[in-house]
Parts: C-alpha cells; sequence; structure tokens
C-alpha cells in the first residue's frame, strides 16, 4: 500500500513488517487530519508511534474521536476532567504495571476496542518500552488445515482471568489504578476474525484473556491456546516501541498484541490512554 504523507514528516520503520515512527508532525496538523487518511495510516503499519506531542487530556479525546467514538475502560479510574482518559501510572516503588503481558485490549467486551492511544508523559530514561506481535502474520503462518479448523471456532475471552483476585492472571491485573477489581463481563469472538478495513484475518486469541473454545472444556481448549498465543508472539512476528516524553502511539488491537515491559524498577513512567470502541467481531 503506498501513502501520501506530508513532506515534512520523517517516517522510520519499527520492524520490517510493521510499525512506524513519525517525526516532524504537530499535534494541530493532526487534529485536523482526515479520518481516512489516518485509517489508511494504520491499515498500512498497524501501530504508528508520533513523536513530539503535546495534546493535553481533552485534545486526546478529540484526536481519538476521528477514529470512532472514545470507550470508558471499566477497570480504572478515568481522570476526573476527560472521562475517556485514564492514566497509566507506575511509581517507583510500585511492582506491577498496567499491560504487563501478552493480550490485545478488552477482548472480553461484545465490542473490543478497535483501537487504543497511548501518550507518554513521563518515562524513564531507559526501559519501560511496548512490544507489539502481527496478529494476521499469525494467521497466515498456520497450516491451511489448522487455520480451516480453527475458522469454525469461537473462543470464550473472560476479564476474569486477569480482573478478579482468583484469576490465574491476577497479578497482571493489579496496577495501581485498578477498580471494580471482581466485576466479570464475558464475549465469544470467532478465533480468526476479518479486519473490516484491510479485508485481511488475524488471529484472535490470547492467553491471559481467552478461557476456552465455545463447546469444550478449559482443559481441552487451553493447549491449542497457550500454542496459539506463542505462534501470535513468536520474535519474527514482533516490533519494539521506545517512547521518549511526547510519542503518541496508536495501534489497532483488531490485528496485533502487545506487552509493556516491566524492566525499570525504581523509575517513574506515565502515560495517557484512550480507547476507541470497536465493533463485533466477524
Ligand atoms: C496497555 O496495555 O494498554 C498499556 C501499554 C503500555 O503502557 O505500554
Amino acid at each position: 500500500m503506498s501513502l501520501n504523507v506530508p513532506s515534512s514528516w520523517q517516517v522510520s520503520a519499527l520492524s520490517e513488517h510493521m510499525g512506524a515512527r513519525i517525526s516532524g508532525v504537530e499535534s494541530a496538523e493532526l487534529l485536523t487530519m482526515d479520518t481516512s487518511t489516518l485509517e489508511d495510516l494504520l491499515a498500512r503499519y498497524q501501530i504508528v508511534a508520533f513523536d513530539d506531542q503535546t495534546f493535553d487530556p481533552q485534545t486526546l479525546t478529540q484526536f481519538a474521536s476521528l477514529l470512532g467514538s472514545p470507550a470508558a475502560y471499566p477497570f480504572t479510574e478515568p481522570l476526573p476532567d476527560a472521562p475517556f482518559v485514564c492514566e497509566v501510572r507506575k511509581e517507583p516503588d510500585d511492582d506491577h504495571n498496567f499491560g504487563g503481558a501478552w493480550h490485545t485490549d478488552s477482548s472480553y467486551l461484545p465490542r473490543p476496542p478497535a483501537y487504543t492511544l497511548l501518550q507518554a508523559l513521563d518515562v524513564p530514561a531507559s526501559g519501560g518500552d511496548t512490544l507489539f506481535a502481527n496478529t494476521y502474520r499469525a494467521a497466515e503462518s498456520l497450516s491451511p488445515k489448522l487455520r480451516e479448523i480453527l475458522s469454525q471456532l469461537r473462543v470464550n475471552n473472560t476479564s476474569s482471568l486477569v480482573h478478579s483476585n482468583e484469576g490465574e492472571f491476577s497479578d497482571v491485573g493489579q496496577h495501581s489504578n485498578t477498580k471494580q477489581f471482581d466485576a466479570i463481563t464475558t464475549a465469544s469472538h470467532p478465533v480468526l476474525r476479518r479486519h473490516p478495513i484491510t479485508d485481511q484475518l488475524a488471529l484472535f486469541v490470547s492467553t491471559i484473556h481467552s478461557a476456552s473454545f465455545e463447546g469444550m472444556t478449559r482443559s481441552e481448549s487451553q493447549p491449542m491456546i497457550d500454542y496459539l498465543q506463542s505462534v501470535i508472539t513468536a520474535e519474527s512476528n514482533q516490533a519494539r516501541l521506545a517512547w521518549r516524553p511526547g510519542t503518541l502511539a496508536i495501534w489497532d488491537n483488531r490485528c496485533l498484541q502487545h506487552y509493556a515491559l516491566n524492566d525499570y524498577g525504581g523509575h517513574r513512567r506515565v502515560m495517557h490512554r484512550v480507547i476507541v470502541q470497536g465493533e463485533v467481531p466477524q
């Protein structure tokens, strides 16, 4: 896909197969972008990181609205004056971080977020990068027979594995801004979902949110869920984003997983996050 971006933008790749880091663009310019240009950029790169951004919570919400309706995230308190912006904060003494395991955002919701926007305010001098893994490439890498079998399956996702005290991965949900810890949300989605813009198939399963395949028990399902997770996060399938203060990343949850590394003990990391409502996965 060839893209027309202004000649003042400097675009560098995050990896051979996905991700773009863009500098030379001001927040005011982003706010007046056409939705289709932004969607095309995201369809081409899946994750786009704009450096040196100066959005406040209100203008960040306004920018997110170019891609759809901002949605409230049920498991953190929003900022008092910006109901769709939550603060992702890890203090020097905190052990846990937000998003510290491979996942796609809130896949236990009936309409999981299409996009996530994350703006870095305060980042450690080193560490605190976010890894991304491409779920289109994962789907393509499967044998045709396994793809055929998976195309007939749906997966039961639940917030309870992370966001409940007894959850197998409850440590992942225990960050400084957790709320409503025991509310459970579930949704069943196709294992292979078709992206509504690119029409490509992506593998939509994760170890921390997927409990079982529809019609199968957890113990029957778990080995295959874990196998598919390992296919998604194969190293050759990943890109890495190193944040700078002011970096604003947008990623497409319909074709990516991500993982916030927790390798900066003793340092602060503060981000603002907005999710954009997606469609029912097909
Ligand atoms: C998230 O999982 O949405 C947060 C990722 C990060 O803080 O890098």
